[in-house]
């Protein structure tokens, strides 16, 4: 069976945190819009380029792009039988755009868990965490520490802050997510696919109830 879940909520709540475990629970491919930017800033292709403009100021990459570039991620073998997506769609119109893609091989958004905390934790979780260079894994200072400083525990390559996870940074990308990226809520309510989550919880207690959606 076919099963695409996306992951809904605003910077910092945690998405990447979960979509790395649940991943490895459910055996689906983890899909971060985000992620797959970073990489392409790495390899210092062309798309990199013109991503870190908008990242670097907190701002949406444009549609067209990053369609483009989940559509490409989707097409490949892993995700033959779904896809867990973290960071995409974030407009009504990436939203369209994943609906028929999916329904052109009879495939459908399945569940969106949604998370949410205040603007006051989102803060304090982006201000204090630390990526892995080489997959991406996040870790926090206090609340989720690696076990040896600036290490990933999971491949060994070095972590590093982000570089829009600058307070000023961080709070432009809060708006944006406010302006652009909430009317989903609704979206995806009015289609009876959308699961409210409290990410004020542990991470196991968030792991938990976002297990006890996708597994139902
Ligand atoms: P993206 O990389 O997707 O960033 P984001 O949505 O802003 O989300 P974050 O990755 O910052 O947060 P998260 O929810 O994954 O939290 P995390 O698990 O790391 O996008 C970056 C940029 O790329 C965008 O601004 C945009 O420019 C561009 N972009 C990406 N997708 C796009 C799209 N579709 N369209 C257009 N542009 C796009 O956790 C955060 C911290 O909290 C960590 O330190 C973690 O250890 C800690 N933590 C997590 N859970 C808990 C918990 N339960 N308790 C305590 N601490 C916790
Ligand atoms: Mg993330």
């Amino acid at each position: 069976m076919l099963t695409f879940i996306v992951l809904l909520g605003p910077p910092g709540v945690g998405k990447g945190t979960q979509a790395k475990i649940v991943a490895e629970r459910t055996g689906l491919p983890h899909v971060s819009s985000g992620d797959l930017f970073r990489e392409n800033i790495k390899n210092k292709t062309k798309l990199g380029q013109l991503a870190q403009s908008y990242m670097n100021n907190g701002e949406l990459v444009p549609d067209d792009v990053t369609i483009a570039m989940v559509r490409e991620r989707l097409a490949q073998q892993d995700c033959a039988k779904g896809a867990l997506l973290d960071g995409f769609p974030r407009t009504p119109t990436q939203a369209e755009a994943l609906g028929n893609l999916l329904a052109s091989f009879s495939g459908r958004v399945n569940y969106v868990p949604y998370i949410t905390a205040s603007e006051e934790i989102l803060v304090s979780r982006l201000s204090g965490r630390w990526t892995c260079r080489e997959q991406g894994h996040v870790f926090h200072e206090k609340f989720n520490p690696p076990k040896q400083a600036g290490i990933c525990d999971h491949d060994g390559s070095e972590l590093y802050q982000r570089d829009d996870d600058k307070s000023d940074t961080v709070k432009r990308r809060i708006q944006v997510y406010l302006e652009q990226t909430a009317p989903l809520i609704t979206y995806y309510r009015e289609r009876g696919i959308l699961f409210e989550i409290d990410g004020t919880q542990s991470i196991e207690q968030v792991t938990a109830a976002l297990l006890a959606v996708v597994e139902k």
